[in-house]
């Protein structure tokens, strides 16, 4: 019989690394978190530290209100990455990438990826943008091109997990078309919560 693995924890652990300026990723990030936490995981969701300048920020009325009414206290750090047995990444739509605020801190791993600490954990991906065809799926992608890196099990979200996802659901990952600056749907909420849960269901068997 295989020895238990000291790592395991009873309860999966997920992380939700995400960046946002207008608090559209931050709402899929939570509804992920969310359905991560019905299946009994431990979750912690954590922005990525902002890195633009005072007067781009200043510039933009509701990047302006999201960073002063910031509700998290605590940034993502190389240990919520280690600590996990699955990754969420989330980030607005940047000219059909990611935001360069969660690149810079995906590039501080390179010591977990040496020392393969990344490796063999689950990894999905979630992302928002202004119109539907801006670019959400290569978002997407382009973070799960990460996890290729890392060594880290890429999960879609696909269309199976959920019967909602056949009408709303992107199957590459949550997605939110936010037109006109609206703030997430009923849909895409409900299918973060559905990758949210996906996820951690996969990252136990895994980990076990
Ligand atoms: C610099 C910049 C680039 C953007 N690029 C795109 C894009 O390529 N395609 C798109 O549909 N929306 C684009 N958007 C819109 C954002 O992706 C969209 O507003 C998103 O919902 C913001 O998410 P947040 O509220 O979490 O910051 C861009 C926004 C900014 C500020």
């Amino acid at each position: 019989m295989a020895e238990p693995n000291p790592r395991r924890s009873a309860r999966p652990r997920i992380v939700v690394v995400f960046y946002s300026a207008t608090g559209n990723v931050a709402a899929l990030a939570e509804a992920l978190g969310e359905g991560a936490r019905g299946e009994g995981a431990e979750v912690r969701v954590r922005p990525v530290v902002e890195r633009a300048p005072a007067e781009a920020i200043e510039g933009n009325r509701r990047w302006k209100e999201w960073v002063e009414n910031n509700p998290y206290e605590t940034t993502a750090s190389l240990d919520d990455l280690e600590w996990a047995d699955g990754i969420a990444l989330g980030s607005p739509t940047r000219f059909g990438g990611a935001a360069e605020q969660l690149k810079a801190f995906l590039d501080t791993t390179g010591g977990l990826w040496a020392q393969g600490k990344l490796a063999s954990k689950v990894g999905t991906s979630f992302t928002s943008a202004s119109t539907e065809h801006g670019g959400l799926e290569t978002t997407i992608a382009a973070m799960n091109n990460v996890y290729y890196h890392w060594g880290t099990l890429i999960m879609p979200l696909g269309y199976a997990a959920d019967p909602s996802l056949m009408s709303s659901g992107n199957p590459y990952g949550a997605s939110w078309v936010s037109k006109k600056s609206s703030a997430p749907d009923d849909d895409a909420l409900v299918a973060a919560r559905v990758q949210g849960a996906r996820l951690a269901q996969v990252a136990a068997k895994i980990a076990d």
